[in-house]
């Protein structure tokens, strides 16, 4: 059981150590949010209802541009329920502040399965359907279930089913129609016991799992082939910041596809239906010869050119301009628009 701290409006809160690009800035107001029941009557204060407001989890998913007008509302709602349980699988709620990975190791430790491929994803829970985050072949649309969430005006709680998300790649309806309309307290896996059906399609799972030298592998197993993958290719924030994959991999006509293919022979490309095929932005990137570029104290990591990097001390506009001038370059040399995946928050 949560002990319910009221929320408290701190003024000219630093964000600095809230966002894992690291960068400095500050909000005109900051509030942590432990409850929904007191989220909901400090919403409807009329000194709270009269600021604009955005929402900060991990800020593992953040670009933040100096300082935020407005109060940031720091999700912090902890708590982890079986809600139901069958003989095959169980459904589990999950407060909205709680942080990501340590939530996927205890679906581990109970030998449930449908999230082992998302280890070691950064940032919390109630950020996970906003982008329906996603990787090595399973997003969360594959285990949700639902989510509670309270509007940021009215502070009236609303429940929403897989249909009413929108899920799609990076994208749900929390980063469309209902962008910055709530504020999500607590979601919804469906979860499997044992025996588990594993996901493991991805090449580089295969391989890392030829390594433990066993014949039947378990979801344990996967996870640690996902950890290993992850922590040898993307750049740990504790040690440089960046916010993962800056850019969305665009999906393109396959007429588009095939015409660039034949200009450029080693370009990858995955089907994604019978008209469309997505192209990793990471060689685009690449080949358009940012990658491992450096400008004073931020620029393109070496091993992975999807993430932009600040090494200590570049601020939010910096990068923003770095990712801009990628964009351009690429629409330049292929005719491939990048969108970010990262959000920008700040003026
Ligand atoms: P924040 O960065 O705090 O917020 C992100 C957005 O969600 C903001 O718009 C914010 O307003 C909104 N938001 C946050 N919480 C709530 C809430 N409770 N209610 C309403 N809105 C909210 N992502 C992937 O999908 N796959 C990956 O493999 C992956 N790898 C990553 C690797 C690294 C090294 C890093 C740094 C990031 C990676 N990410 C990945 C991106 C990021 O981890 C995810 O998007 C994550 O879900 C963000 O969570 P957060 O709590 O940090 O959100
Ligand atoms: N590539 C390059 N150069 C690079 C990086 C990538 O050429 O510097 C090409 C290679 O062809 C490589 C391909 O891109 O085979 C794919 O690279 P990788 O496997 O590293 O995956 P990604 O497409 O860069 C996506 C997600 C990641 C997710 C991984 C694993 C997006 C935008 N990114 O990255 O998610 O962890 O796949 O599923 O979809 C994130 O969203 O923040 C994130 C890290």
């Amino acid at each position: 059981m949560n002990v319910a701290l009221p929320p408290q409006i701190i003024p000219q809160q630093s964000l600095k150590a809230l966002n894992t690009f690291g960068l400095d800035a500050h909000c005109q107001a900051y509030a942590a949010i432990h409850d929904e029941a007191s989220l909901q009557a400090f919403l409807t204060q009329p000194e709270v209802q009269a600021l604009p407001k955005s929402v900060l989890g991990g800020g593992s998913n953040l670009l933040i541009l100096g300082q935020v007008e407005g109060l940031v509302l720091h999700n912090c709602i902890l708590g982890r329920r079986v809600v139901e349980d069958h003989p095959t699988e169980v459904v589990v709620a999950v407060g909205a502040g709680e942080p990501w990975h340590p939530f996927v190791l205890w679906t581990l430790e109970n030998d449930w399965g449908g999230l082992e491929n998302l280890s070691l994803i950064p940032g919390n829970v109630g950020a996970s359907p906003i982008q329906n985050i996603g990787a090595y072949g399973v997003e969360i649309k594959d285990v949700f279930v639902g989510l509670r969430a309270v509007h940021l005006q009215t502070g009236e709680v609303r429940l929403f089913e897989q249909a009413e998300c929108a899920f799609g790649y990076r994208d749900s309806i929390f980063k469309r129609a209902l962008r910055g309309e709530y504020i999500i307290t607590e979601v919804s896996f469906r979860l499997q016991k044992a025996p588990h059906q594993l996901q493991t399609g991805y090449g580089a799972i295969q391989d890392e799992l030829v390594k433990l030298g066993k014949s039947v592998f378990t979801i344990q197993d996967v996870s640690c082939a996902v950890i290993a993958i992850r922590q040898s290719k993307l750049p740990d924030p504790a040690q440089i910041g960046n916010a993962g994959s800056f850019f969305k991999n665009p999906e393109i006509p396959r007429t588009q596809f095939e015409a660039l293919k034949s200009v450029h022979p080693t370009l990858p490309g995955y089907v994604v239906d019978a008209e469309t095929m997505k192209v990793p932005a990471g060689w685009l990137i690449e080949q358009a010869g940012w990658k491992g570029k450096r400008i004073d104290n931020y620029g393109v990591h070496a091993q992975q050119a999807l993430v932009l990097v600040n090494y200590g001390g570049a601020i939010g506009r910096e990068i923003l301009a770095l990712s801009e001038a990628i964009m351009a370059d690429v629409l330049s040399k292929f005719g491939i628009s990048l969108e970010r995946e990262v959000n920008v928050l700040g003026a």
